[in-house]
């Protein structure tokens, strides 16, 4: 089977072609980051406008680059939520209009399963059962998976999420948007040790999360160190920038631990834009190798939105015999 996924829900027009055989054919990505960038965040009205722009070329240049027609695609996939309403339904309408005129089945996907399977596209992808940590600018959360479409919450951030505090975290350091990359180059130059930032809600059971203590703590570090420019020096920033992942990273690897050991299982994958964090892989592959358990991952570009993910994750629903009813819907706030 060879699906056609789509993924709009914020600001990446992501198109793949998967094939349940032979793997990914083809992929693209389009990001408006530059679109965005002067206003400080995403702007939803601007993101829908640039999916309409994108789609239908992009769409077009996935299928040259895979060789193939319409004719060859059995099923379309689109991200239905969560996320920007309008921007998910220039996916959604797209996506049912084109299964409507080439007569082929679509079916909508839930963004975060979507980048709970990217690490499916991997070579030697883990079998189920596993835990899951989805680390993303809108999500931190743990999560039991037995097997496609069977999810079971065990924790989440009761606050922020952690893709969330890197943002404002780097806001705070003058630096651009989305802010998990530039804290991480940052903090490689900081000293370990400098600061130390609180490790929130670690010593109190269970596995939720709460970042924005953590907020706090940088904002506060960042003014008591602020110098004529209004920020702390440069040494003194990519200290702070340390600290600061250090902080999220610890926290997570300790949740993570603790999935594991309260189910039992052996497997970790860690997915969504924070799962690109290499001081959070690393760390991870350190705990987890003392318990005799793995962690996996996708590569780098298919950690942050992607279209790969979402026809991966249709790929399976189509094969389970899902599909969707002719008039289109997305779900802007929808629970895994
Ligand atoms: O999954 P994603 O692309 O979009 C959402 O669905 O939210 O995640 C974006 C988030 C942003 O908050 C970004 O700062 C963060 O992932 N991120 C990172 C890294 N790369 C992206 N955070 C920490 N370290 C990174 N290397
Ligand atoms: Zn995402």
């Amino acid at each position: 089977m060879r699906v056609l996924g789509i993924e709009t829900s914020c600001d990446e027009t992501g198109i793949a072609l998967f094939d349940t055989e032979k793997g990914l054919l083809a992929h693209e990505l389009y990001s408006q980051i530059a679109v965005h960038s002067e206003y400080g965040g995403v702007v939803p009205e601007l993101a829908s406008r640039d999916h309409v722009r994108k789609i239908l070329p992009l769409i077009q240049s996935v299928m040259d680059t895979a060789g193939v027609t319409a004719a060859d695609i059995d099923g379309i996939a689109y991200t239905s939520g969560p996320g920007l309403v309008g921007a998910l339904m220039v996916g959604a309408s797209v996506g049912r209009s084109l299964a409507y005129a080439w007569k082929i089945p679509s079916v909508g996907v839930h963004h975060m399963e979507g980048h709970l399977l990217a690490p499916m596209l991997e070579e030697n992808p883990p079998p189920f059962p596993f835990v899951a940590l989805l680390v993303s600018g809108g999500h931190t959360q743990l999560v039991k998976v037995e097997g496609i479409g069977r999810y079971q919450l065990l924790g989440e951030s009761l606050d922020d999420a952690a893709g969330e505090a890197f943002d404002k975290a780097a806001k705070m350091l003058d630096l651009d948007y989305p802010g998990g990359p530039h804290i991480a180059k940052l903090a490689e130059h900081g000293v370990s040790g400098r600061f130390t930032f609180p490790r929130p809600m670690v010593d109190r059971p269970g596995l939720d999360f709460s970042f924005s203590g953590l907020k706090t703590y940088t904002l506060n570090t960042v003014a008591k160190h602020k110098g004529p420019s209004g920020l702390p020096d440069e040494q003194t920033c990519a200290d702070i920038a340390r600290a600061f992942e250090e902080a999220v990273v610890a926290t997570l690897v300790i949740k993570c631990r603790r999935a594991l050991e309260a189910t039992g299982y052996k497997r970790l994958i860690i997915a969504g834009g924070v799962s690109a964090n290499k001081r959070l892989r690393q760390e991870l592959e350190v705990a987890l190798a003392k318990i005799h358990a793995s962690v996996f991952y996708a590569r780098h570009e298919f950690c942050t939105d992607n279209g790969a993910m979402i026809a991966y994750a249709g790929a399976q629903r189509l094969a389970a015999g899902m599909t969707e009813p002719l008039p289109i819907n997305v779900t802007p706030r929808w629970p895994l």
